[in-house]
């Protein structure tokens, strides 16, 4: 058997009908569009109605993903769901997502990652096609978030929404679709993004919902410093473990969490704002199903080209990260195409390998300064306020 590689061939999303604008939530806690917008940039979100669940929303975003990819659910080996907004805690929803589809054939576990989760599914899901395991894998992302935010804390409930993306990955002996990643974890920030109810430590009980334990508890500033530290640093070495460099990076879709974190980001690596991908102002964090959302919109809005590279970063809950780059589409019959270049002359190399240190260096030194940025971002949020109160 050849060397094998997995391709993304079809792609779905799936969005609550309900909008809840800035303006709406500033009814139900103490904040202000002129808050959210600027310290987030998110202006709305999609909220799930009663009758919607966590598998009916990925149900209908993979229903168009086998669609688009135009294979049967039946002929689908694998099914990996990432999503901390579980339906139930048993059974898994991707074993009821697998009877859903009528996926009869696929194995199916779901995947908690945090906002992570969906990389964490695509790297796996293509070890299990690049060893030639399996050839078709269903890969969702699907959170039903606002089921487990605190709509009486201000801190949480304004950045979060509802959603669900998915794509197909499928086999193929042409070089193309996945070409590197790297995955990551830091569970000593555990307690920055936690629910701390409902699980086997602290089961449901009247003192842990008078605490309101079974929502989202979060150390916003802890996980905004967590994410300028590793996000760079992430998508640099998933880059450069493809056989890439950042500027053959056609389409930057990252995790939707905040775009002062994205505008952060993209400011480190030197990335021009126009190659990132940003719908947050649309949908809010909808953790692990903000990256497929984001594909998805992408490929529709005509973003991507038949051999772009894409590089996708995240980071969220654990504390976890991962980056991961990917050629688009069905894929060149050489290896030399689809890294679009023949092999490098020796000048060339050099002066390539000494642009990758240099930016490194750049994304170390301003990782190692986020602590001492940190500081003068918080006084510069003082000085705006004294001069908004006019002290
Ligand atoms: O997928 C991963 C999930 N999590 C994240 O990505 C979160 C990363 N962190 C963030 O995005 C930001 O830290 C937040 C958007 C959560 C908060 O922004 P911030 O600029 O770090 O604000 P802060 O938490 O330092 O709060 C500043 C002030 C505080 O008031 P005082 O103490 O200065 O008087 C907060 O009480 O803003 C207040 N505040 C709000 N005011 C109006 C916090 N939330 C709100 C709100 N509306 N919704």
């Amino acid at each position: 058997m050849g060397q094998r590689f997995s391709r993304i061939s079809g792609w779905g999303r799936y969005a609550p009908a309900q909008i809840l604008t800035n303006d709406d939530i500033a009814e139900i806690v103490d904040t202000s569009d002129e808050w959210i917008t600027s310290r987030t940039g998110i202006r709305e979100r999609r909220i799930a109605e009663p009758h919607e669940t966590t598998l009916t929303m990925a149900q209908t975003a993979s229903e168009r993903a086998l669609a688009v990819a135009g294979i049967p659910a039946d002929n689908l080996d694998l099914i990996i769901v990432a999503t901390s907004s579980p339906d139930y805690l048993l059974p898994p929803v991707s074993s009821m997502l697998q009877h859903a589809l009528g996926a009869s054939r696929a194995a199916a576990f779901e995947l908690r990652a945090g906002c992570t989760g969906f990389l964490y599914g695509l790297s796996t899901a293509h070890q299990f096609l690049a060893t030639g395991t399996y050839r078709r894998a269903l890969v969702v992302g699907v959170e039903l978030i606002s089921r487990a935010v605190d709509w009486q804390d201000r801190n949480t409930c304004v950045l979060f929404g509802d959603g669900a993306g998915a794509v197909v990955l499928e086999a193929t002996e042409r070089p193309t679709g996945v070409l590197g990643f790297v995955l990551g974890s830091d569970g000593a920030g555990a307690e920055a993004l936690i629910v701390p109810g409902g699980g086997s430590r602290q089961p449901l009980s009247s003192t842990v919902l008078a605490e309101r334990g079974q929502f989202i508890h979060m150390d916003g500033q802890a996980v905004f410093k967590f994410a300028v530290r590793t996000m760079g640093r992430a998508l640099l070495e998933a880059v450069e473990c493809s056989g890439l460099q950042l500027d053959d990076i056609d389409l930057f879709v990252p995790h939707q969490a905040n775009q002062r974190i994205l505008e952060l980001a993209a400011r480190q690596c030197g990335i021009p704002w126009e190659k990132m991908y940003v719908n947050i102002a649309r949908y809010g964090n909808t953790s692990a199903a903000s990256i497929p959302i984001a594909l998805s919109e992408a490929v529709e809005e005509g973003r991507l080209q038949e051999g772009n590279h894409i590089a996708m970063v995240s980071f969220g809950a654990g504390l976890t990260w991962g980056a991961l780059a990917l050629r688009w589409g069905e894929g060149p019959a050489t290896t030399e195409e689809v890294f679009g270049r023949q092999p490098l002359h020796l000048p060339q190399r050099v002066l390539r390998s000494a642009r990758t240190s240099v930016q490194k260096v750049r994304i170390q030194t301003t990782s190692r300064l986020s602590p001492l940025l940190l500081p003068l971002y918080a006084m510069s949020r003082r000085v705006r306020k004294e001069e908004k109160t006019g002290e």
